[in-house]
């Protein structure tokens, strides 16, 4: 390794760069009755986000704010409208808005070996006709990156690493419990040695108990393999057992990022506090549960300046006008609120 390619790798903690993110979805206009043309649904509005390296980031919001579509991106499964994503500082993919074309850097297959996401249902990640250690295999095999023999000592250790014992590697995925299934889909994403996890509403489906299982195991790779993971949920209770830090998104944009421990004990955004105050399990004994007033706008149309006035309780006449940047209201704490 040059001395110089060692320096920039000791100068940057940065994992994923996220850059300007926009990514629209053109709605289809024929047969809606007042549909108008070049309607788009507005998923990202210019998303900035640095992802540490052995990071263990939670993103929150309600369900349509743009988390799965922004993991759909980083892990090149969709292509943004605009904007740019850099993995250990290479471009994985650059997007210009009114630019027909999107510069892809790196192929989707060869992106799959950094970059692995696990899906709410185990389920369907799974192929019900082959046993777990075949679909453990699989990925080996087809990567090449190991020979068969060494491809079957590494799916026994992924077993052991994910905490199913050797003797279930044989039995398909109807046979195993929803959490075990979820071990072997955790395990296949392991397979490849990722940089980065992103498990999207993964425990969703679970139910507690099995639940805080699964949360212990991704905190236990977490710590053991140092892996980076981005955490996608829309339960804050569950942030706050495994989070290092909190990214707070609302239609298509980031409201707040910091510290979790900052994040739950001094949230900044107006939005961050609603959606503390709105979980049950979040509460302490003297606190009474507050439901989130009114519904998300609609993508489609978003409001102007900031996308929460409609429902801010603090909203006043200029949070209509410009939308607020998300700015450093202390060191690694950012807020997007002309008010915090
Ligand atoms: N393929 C798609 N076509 C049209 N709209 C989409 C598509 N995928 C997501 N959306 C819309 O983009 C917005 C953000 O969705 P999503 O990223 O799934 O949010 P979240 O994961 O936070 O619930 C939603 O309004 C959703 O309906
Ligand atoms: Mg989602």
């Amino acid at each position: 390794m040059s001395a110089v390619a060692g320096e920039t790798r000791a100068a940057t903690d940065v994992l994923v760069e996220v850059r300007g993110l926009v990514k629209h979805f053109p709605l289809p206009a024929r047969g809606v009755p007042g549909r108008r043309r070049h309607e788009v649904v507005h998923a990202l509005n210019g998303v900035d986000l640095d992802v540490r390296r052995g990071e263990f980031i939670a993103l929150v919001g309600e369900s349509g704010s743009g988390k799965t579509t922004l993991a759909n991106c980083i892990a090149g499964f969709l292509d943004p409208t605009a904007g740019a994503i850099r993995l250990d500082g290479s471009p994985l993919v650059e997007a210009r808005e009114g630019r027909r074309r999107v510069s892809r850097h790196v192929s989707r297959r060869a992106l799959a070996r950094d970059v692995q996401m696990i899906f709410q249902d185990p389920s369907s990640a799974l192929n019900p006709r082959q046993t777990i250690a075949s679909a453990l295999l699989e990925p080996l095999l087809v990567h090449k990156v190991l020979d068969k023999r060494a491809a079957q000592t590494r799916v026994r250790e992924l077993l052991s690493l994910t905490g199913i014992p050797a003797t279930m590697g044989g039995r398909y995925p109807h046979e195993l419990n929803s959490g075990q299934r979820q071990r072997a889909v955790i395990a296949r994403a392991l397979a490849l040695n990722p940089r980065l996890i992103v498990a999207d509403e993964a425990v969703s489906r679970l139910d507690v108990s099995m639940q805080s299982q699964i949360l212990n195991l991704l905190l236990d790779l977490h710590r053991d393999l140092g892996l980076t993971i981005v955490f996608i949920t829309h339960d804050l209770s569950v942030v706050r057992q495994v989070a290092d830090s909190v990214v707070v998104m609302y239609l298509g944009r980031i409201m707040e990022a910091c510290a979790a421990d900052v994040f739950f004990a001094q949230p900044s955004h107006p939005y961050s506090n609603a959606l503390i105050a709105s979980t049950p399990r979040m509460l302490r004994e003297d606190e009474q549960l507050q439901t989130l007033e009114g519904e998300i706008p609609s993508p489609v149309r978003p409001p102007s300046g900031c996308p929460f006035h409609t429902r801010c309780p603090l909203a006043e006449e200029r949070c209509t006008e410009a939308v607020p940047p998300l700015e450093d209201v202390a060191p690694g704490h950012r807020v997007a609120c002309i008010k915090a």
